[in-house]
């Protein structure tokens, strides 16, 4: 068993002549999920274990300038992508307000929060994920500014990834590069149902640089948040099958990644994304997430495959998206195929070219 970190510090406070002002940015990445996390149990305690690649090109970027606040409470103005935007802002100083017993700095500032995604919102691409990030990353870094806390690397992360979680489980990924697994896992020393791992020393180099193209079917507003879905499965009447297929799924998907066996790691991929969408189709209320577009390039995919042998496959989040992935090595192949056979499949924003990246990075 895995025991929780006690984060809870009353000394991360500021003497009262002493509240600075300044500004710090982090650029952070969001993730695809292999197994999935879908299902939890309060707080933010994942229901299986979940692994998945940090992407490199889809990320936000987010600077936070702070200064003295008067109410006792985080203050705050968010924007996003230069409007301020309410609901963020909301989200944002609840996030905040929930951590003020581990920061109890955050109640002393006034933030002014401007950030950005390189990717469409709430496509399904996991914003969360890089949003929540982000924002952990900051927080960590302003302690280890301020309060000299937090100098070991491995600490840093740590802390970082655990309160990423508290923000969205999936973002507890984030901030780690290659590939991560957060919950814990049977035979996998280190992980942890409370922040994320990277096990890239236990990953075959084929998966190092593995690509991600992310396939704009549609690139409006989900249907349902991951909020709501989460919540489904606490009465889906398979969702206890579906938690212990994900242990074993990612067990057997984690040999096959230390091995470099690309036919085991489609099946379990591709396998984890339709039953996501199957949960999602046999809950109460029901929601069908793809869209006809989503299945013609999922048709193409296998299709591909199966004519020219390559380890070419498909992974969904909770959206209408497909992200395929591939070895670095057949790029060129892979581009021609999706000039010749799935650009007629895509919304006008088209396709995102990703790729396993290596985690955050201080921008300011
Ligand atoms: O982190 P959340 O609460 O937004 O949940 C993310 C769930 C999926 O993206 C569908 C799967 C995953 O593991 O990332």
């Amino acid at each position: 068993m895995n025991v929780e970190p006690h984060y809870q510090n009353i000394d991360l406070k500021f003497a009262d002549t002493e509240i600075p002002s300044g500004k710090t940015g982090w650029r952070s990445p969001s993730n695809i999920a292999l197994v999935k996390y879908w299902g939890k149990k309060p707080v933010q305690i994942p229901q299986n274990p979940s692994i998945s690649f940090t992407l490199s090109n889809s990320y936000s970027e987010t600077e936070v300038s702070y200064s003295p606040a008067s109410s006792g409470k985080p203050e705050m103005e968010f924007y996003f992508d230069g409007q301020r935007n309410p609901a963020f802002e909301e989200k944002t100083a609840k996030f905040f307000q929930s951590l003020s017993a581990i920061f109890p700095f955050v109640n002393q500032l006034r933030f002014v929060i401007r950030s950005k995604n390189t990717f469409p919102h709430s496509a399904g691409i996991a914003s969360s994920a890089s949003g929540m990030s982000v924002l952990a990353m900051v927080l960590c870094d302003m302690e280890r500014q301020f309060f000299g806390t937090l100098q070991n690397d491995e600490d840093f992360r740590r802390k970082a990834s655990y309160m990423a979680r508290l923000g969205s489980g999936s973002a507890s990924r984030s901030v780690y590069g290659g590939v991560v697994i957060w919950g814990e896992t049977k035979n996998e020393p280190g992980t942890s149902d409370f922040y994320g791992f990277p096990v890239n020393d236990r990953i075959h180099e084929i998966f190092s640089d593995y690509q991600d193209t992310i396939l704009l079917v549609d690139a409006g507003e989900k249907k349902v948040s991951s909020r709501v879905g989460h919540g489904l499965m606490n009465s889906n009447p398979y969702a206890g099958e579906r938690f212990k297929q994900a242990h074993e799924n990612l067990s057997e998907l984690l040999q096959a990644m230390r091995d470099g066996d690309t036919t085991t790691f489609i099946r379990i991929t591709e396998s984890e994304a339709l039953t996501l969408h199957a949960m999602m189709m046999t809950s109460q209320p029901y929601f069908l997430l793809m869209k006809p577009n989503t299945l013609q390039i999922i048709q193409r995919i296998f299709a591909f495959r199966e004519k020219t042998g390559l380890p070419v496959s498909f992974t969904l989040d909770a959206g209408p998206n497909v992200h395929m992935l591939y070895p670095a090595a057949i790029k060129v192949e892979v581009k021609q195929f999706i000039e010749d056979e799935l650009v007629s499949f895509l919304s006008p924003l088209g396709f995102i070219d990703d790729e396993v990246g290596k985690g955050p990075e201080k921008i300011l």
